[in-house]
């Protein structure tokens, strides 16, 4: 059978070379087939923001997508943004914050906001509140997700 296509792309720095079904999510090529289940997938629409990843570096719903148009493409998925050795200054940012409960909604945020607080220096309560208003969390009512912002963007940029 050919009704499959052959994909190509960088994922967390690996090289993928596969052939997949034309209609083939590309958040279920993610969790299904390269096995990376960090990402989460909740609304399937568009809607959530839990299955964001960086496409090209940039915060995109891979619900939204297919694995087809990701080829010749570069992704980087929760399990790239840090080690349990060495979180990334959000991730330990959300810990020191108390950021997450269930941590469902938690991937999706985390890889929406690493270009903002690579950007932000000082972003303010508003600003953090707008770069996450596509993304949806049922238990932390975003207090704390607002505070580790802040403190993920102030270990980011330290004043001289
Ligand atoms: S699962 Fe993709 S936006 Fe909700
Ligand atoms: S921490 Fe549970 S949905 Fe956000």
């Amino acid at each position: 059978m050919s009704d499959e296509f052959k994909v190509s792309m960088k994922v967390n720095g690996k090289v993928y070379e596969c052939s997949v079904e034309p209609r083939l999510l590309l958040s279920d090529f993610i969790r299904h087939e390269l096995g990376l289940t960090g990402t989460h997938v909740g609304c399937e629409h568009g809607v959530c923001g839990t299955c964001t990843i960086l496409f090209d570096g940039m915060p995109t719903r891979s619900c939204l997508m297919f694995a087809v148009q990701a080829s010749g493409h570069e992704i980087t998925t929760i399990e790239g943004l840090g080690t349990m050795e060495e979180l990334h200054p959000l991730q330990k940012a959300f810990q020191e914050k108390h950021a997450l409960q269930c941590g469902y909604c938690t991937p999706g945020f985390l890889m929406t906001l690493v270009p903002f607080v690579e950007k932000n220096a000082r972003p303010s309560d508003e600003e953090i509140r707008e770069a996450i208003g596509g993304n949806l969390c049922r238990c932390t009512g975003y207090e704390n997700i607002v505070e580790a912002v802040k403190l993920a963007s102030e270990m980011m940029h330290p004043v001289e």
